[in-house]
């Protein structure tokens, strides 16, 4: 049933659409973690995240990231400490209707901890109270590790980006998760 037109509810989903994400500690297989927005001064400890991850390539610059969390599409960068240390973040940025993952990693010492998949839901709650239908990402075709993590969360293959990874001509899998109820 359609709802009924409704200012209120209107002017709700303004609020909570434009509310800043709210820091929060978060318990993850008993063990304790905080969450919250990523901030300029932090794109340091995300740098060097991508360093270890990808074993010295670096997807993003510095600049890159400034670009990000400036940019004027409705976007949400989030960072997750372990005893105030960074240890993994995620960023999306909307594109009408679409959610678009930029960029998830989580520090080898601290994958397979449930650590990824929390950051991606926490980025569907986003994506839902922001109204979007899909939420997509491109992964490499040789990363299995973690299509397997966006699988296990509702993704499906999309398209293949041809050489999409112009260092090493790697092509790319598009995947995404659907928001629409069916
Ligand atoms: C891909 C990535 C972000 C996933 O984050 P994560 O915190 O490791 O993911 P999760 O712990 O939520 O993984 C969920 C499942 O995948 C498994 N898994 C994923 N990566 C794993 C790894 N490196 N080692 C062991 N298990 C892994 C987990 O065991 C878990 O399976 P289960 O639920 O059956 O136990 C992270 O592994 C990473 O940063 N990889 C390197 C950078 C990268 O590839 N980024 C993505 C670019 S598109």
């Amino acid at each position: 049933m359609l709802k009924r037109f409704n200012p209120f509810n209107r002017l709700a989903d303004l609020f909570f659409k434009n509310r800043p994400y709210e820091e929060k500690t978060i318990q993850l297989s008993n063990e304790e973690y905080f969450v919250r927005a990523i901030k300029f001064d932090d794109i340091k400890d995300l740098l060097s995240i991508e360093r270890e991850v990808y074993a010295g390539e670096m997807p993003w610059t510095k600049t890159a990231f400034l670009m990000e969390l400036q940019a004027t599409d409705p976007h949400l960068y989030l960072l997750i400490q372990k005893e105030e240390k960074t240890i993994g973040f995620i960023g999306c940025r909307l594109f009408g209707k679409d959610a678009h993952i930029t960029n998830v990693a989580v520090s080898t010492a601290y994958q397979g901890k449930g650590i990824g998949s929390f950051l991606i839901k926490e980025i569907q709650q986003f994506s839902i109270l922001n109204k979007c239908e899909t939420i997509s990402l491109e992964v490499r075709i040789s990363n299995k590790n973690a299509q397997k993590v966006y699988r296990k969360l509702g993704f499906a293959s999309s398209t293949i980006k041809p050489e999409y990874y112009t260092e090493n001509k790697e092509d790319a899998l598009e995947m995404v998760l659907s928001l629409k109820e069916e």
